[in-house]
């Protein structure tokens, strides 16, 4: 463009003259990192301010199970902190989710490579380990991902309680125990975090139930909260401090969980000494101006109506900014530890391979062995199986909605026996999988799936050539599978109980295989328990593989080959039937609206084997269970004192006494007195896992039990107190299978912790007692 001389050096004159002002202004400005955060807090606008504590919204992407986009930097993350850059405050990103990263695998305008992650096995398998040091490196390889992809915060580990085996995001959550949970939880923020990244442990709190999540008041005890629902995330924070917490969509006693200053502010932080900051589930709680109050000091993904909201109740006065100041405050120290404040320059390139093998490697040691007649299993390399189930094909590595991973692949049970060299049924493979091939082209998978998704359906067995597989292969494998995930829960029929077709296909082929005297083994591909009763007594074994992640074939086949010993134990109980759980009565509600709008917690304490010993409810199988291909012997427990003075160690020592080297789960329970406080039968205290030990070989293993482990929480005195009288301590392969057990007492009563009388129900609950002292 021809532009008059005079007027081309006036104007580089005018832009000259505004630029040194605006550098001279910035250089005046505080900067995040050099100046104290205070400063720039001081100096920012209202605007600012109100941003800075409001993710800056989600966008809908095309293409895969992809939530919104944050900063453009990556796809597919679900959330971001804004950028303000006159202060150097770098935005961050906060993605998804417990079983993986999940991001777009493909970015626009670049086809020369793919952003795929790791889909781990969901945290029940990884629960079912019981092994902290295994989880700890899954973290690491895990975190590692996270830095790479250049996100800030994977949202995750999932860590609310499993009440009931309903609860369609069970999959991603641990076990029906605090202890387990938050042991476990910790592990995994651990390992994650030591790659300078960090997690956010969700959701706080009492997210159990799926169906109308988003504003069901979950009704709970001051004690139920405290020793169940709460002790999990207490475990964590103590333990791991994690960099977030994100609060949860429901309420609690009556208001959002968001929204509770006693919940965010005097638990989390002034009793647990939380220093991270707390945010919001997406769109989750309705006030924005009692999140800033409660200390939810992050509301994400954010919108102009939740920034707006807090803008109106500062200018009338009902926000004081002072709170919003703290919360902004908080986000800053928050941003200072992220590697996108580091500048971190992130390749893009995780190892994946390298991943895959301690990938593998977990899920094998998650699996559980529940039944094992006449040594079904380990199968020999020459025997011919037949595989049955479309799991067996289509194997489910994960749930669904948040919980989800794009993965480069997906090792199936077929493909992981193919691999092992396992001779498999050509007849019944070819079938199944053409069967499947043409339900996925009838039914193409579109975008992100959220809850629980279209299940191929079965072939029916007068359709299977189950009479011939009988006579031309050694053994069948029968695969059950389910898949779930956020915002509904499962339902009893055709998920929780076996669908016809499947019950009558498990007949059909246990009778033809039996008829010639050949076994028969069950894998469950579940993310959370299924009914057992009534077909376990038609098969000789049954492994519980859970949903194993991208290499679960392969670890199936190691287990099943007998490479790796099971060592898996169940972190949730099995009922025998649905109706035994005492949270059956009203999940996922009260009756009455068709959308439950309340849910009163009467089970109280009585969650998982808490209620099925002490009430004495026999269930499928007990919380703790799970066999292995060798034997271990448990002896020489010894406590370091007969009496309780502060603190008291137990030493047991476990020998394998089979013919193969295994690992043991050994867990320590302890009956309490029950003289003025209500107690179940038993609890776990701890618990810890052996080195692979060699046929012959002992370890013997330390307990500590300090004099928390000895208290219930007394609500008239809102203090953690440990009654006097006698205790037992119990050492158990299961919480139903006790093997030694030694007596302690302690001589007067102690409170060992006083707190805050806070989240006090709005109504009297009618709640169990257990009155089989
Ligand atoms: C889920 C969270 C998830 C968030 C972001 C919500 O619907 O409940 O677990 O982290 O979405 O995707």
């Amino acid at each position: 463009m021809h532009t008059p001389r005079f007027f081309k050096s006036s104007f580089s004159a005018v832009v000259l003259v505004f630029l040194s002002i605006t550098t001279k202004a910035q250089t005046q400005l505080p900067q995040l990192g050099k100046d104290p955060v205070s400063a720039i807090v001081k100096a920012m606008t209202l605007e600012e301010k109100v941003q800075l504590v409001t993710g800056t919204g989600l966008r809908f992407a095309g293409s895969g199970p992809v939530v919104g986009e944050a900063d453009g930097r990556v796809p597919g993350a679900a959330g971001n902190t804004m950028n303000i850059k006159r202060f150097g405050i770098p935005g961050t990103v906060l993605a998804d989710g417990p079983a993986g990263v999940r991001i777009d695998p493909f970015h626009k305008g670049d086809s020369t490579k793919s952003y795929y992650a790791t889909a781990w096995p969901v945290g029940t398998l990884l629960a079912s380990s019981w092994d902290t040091a295994l989880v700890k490196k899954v973290g690491i390889a895990f975190g590692n991902e996270v830095k790479e992809y250049g996100v800030d915060v994977i949202l995750a580990p999932g860590m609310n309680i499993q009440r009931n085996p309903l609860n369609g995001r069970n999959f991603e959550y641990y076990s029906e125990d605090p202890v387990v949970t938050g042991y476990i939880a910790a592990a995994m923020v651990k390992g994650i975090q030591s790659n300078g990244v960090g997690t956010s442990i969700k959701h706080f709190v009492a997210n159990n139930i799926e169906t109308n999540r988003s504003s069901i008041n979950a009704i709970i005890s001051e004690r139920a909260l405290r020793e169940i629902y709460l002790k999990g995330f207490e475990i964590t924070v103590k333990n791991a401090q994690p960099m977030t917490v994100m609060s949860s969509y429901n309420k609690v006693n009556g208001t959002y969980t968001s929204e509770r200053y006693d919940l965010l502010t005097t638990i989390l932080r002034n009793e647990w000494g939380f220093k991270g900051i707390v945010m919001s589930d997406w769109y989750g709680g309705r006030d924005a101006a009692a999140q800033m109050k409660a200390g939810n000091n992050l509301i994400e993904p954010g919108s102009k109506s939740k920034q707006q909201m807090i803008i109106d109740a500062i200018k009338d006065g009902s926000l004081p900014e002072s709170d919003l100041d703290s919360n902004v405050e908080q986000v800053l120290n928050y941003i200072l530890k992220t590697p996108s404040f580091r500048h971190y320059r992130y390749s893009n390139a995780p190892d994946l391979k390298a991943h895959a093998v301690i990938a593998r490697k977990a899920a094998s040691e998650g699996i559980v062995l529940l039944k094992n007649e006449g040594n079904a299993l380990p199968v020999k390399k020459n025997i011919r199986l037949a595989l049955f189930g479309d799991g067996s094909y289509e194997t489910i590595r994960g749930g669904t909605g948040s919980g989800e991973v794009n993965t480069p692949y997906n090792v199936s049970i077929f493909e992981g026996l193919t691999h092992a060299g396992y001779k498999l049924s050509g007849t019944v493979s070819e079938m199944y999988e053409a069967f499947i091939k043409d339900d996925q082209k009838a039914h193409p998978k579109k975008g992100m799936t959220l809850g629980a998704p279209r299940m191929i359906p079965e072939i029916a067995a007068t359709d299977l050539p189950i009479t011939e597989a009988a006579e031309n292969n050694d053994m069948a494998i029968f695969t059950i599978s389910r898949n779930a995930g956020e915002g509904t829960d499962r339902k009893v029929d055709n998920d929780f109980n076996l669908s016809a077709t499947e019950t009558a296909n498990l007949t059909a082929v246990a009778n033809a295989f039996h008829a010639k005297h050949k076994s028969v083994v069950v894998l469950l591909n579940i993310g959370g328990p299924v009914e057992t009763e009534s077909w376990r007594n038609q098969v000789d074994g049954i492994l519980l593989v859970w949903q194993p992640g991208e290499e679960g074939g392969n670890a199936i086949a190691d287990v099943m080959s007998g490479i790796v010993n099971p060592s898996g134990k169940l972190a949730v109980t099995f009922p025998v039937k649905y109706e035994d759980e005492p949270s059956a009565r009203n999940f996922p509600g009260e009756p009455g609206p068709r959308i439950p709008t309340e849910a009163i917690y009467k089970d109280g304490i009585y969650v998982g084997y808490r209620y099925f010993n002490s009430f004495h409810v026999q269930p499928a199988f007990p919380f703790g269970f799970g066999l292995s291909y060798t034997k271990f012997k448990y002896s020489n427990l010894k406590l370091s004192s007969s009496s309780f003075r502060g603190k008291l160690t137990a030493n047991v020592t476990v020998t394998n006494t089979g013919s193969q080297p295994g690992k043991e789960i050994i867990q320590l329970y302890l009956s309490a007195p029950h003289k003025n406080m209500d107690k179940p039968a038993e609890e776990l205290k701890g618990f810890a896992k052996t080195m692979l030990l060699k046929p012959g070989a002992s370890q013997t293993i330390t307990f500590s039990v300090k004099a928390i482990d000895l208290t219930s929480f007394d609500t008239a005195q809102s203090a953690w107190v440990a009654e006097a009288g006698k205790y037992t301590l119990k050492i158990g392969t299961s919480s139903e299978d006790i093997k030694l057990s030694a007596i302690f007492s302690l001589n007067k009563v102690i409170i060992v912790e006083k707190d805050h009388k806070v989240l006090v129900p709005e109504l009297q609950i009618d709640e169990l007692k257990n009155n089989g002292k």
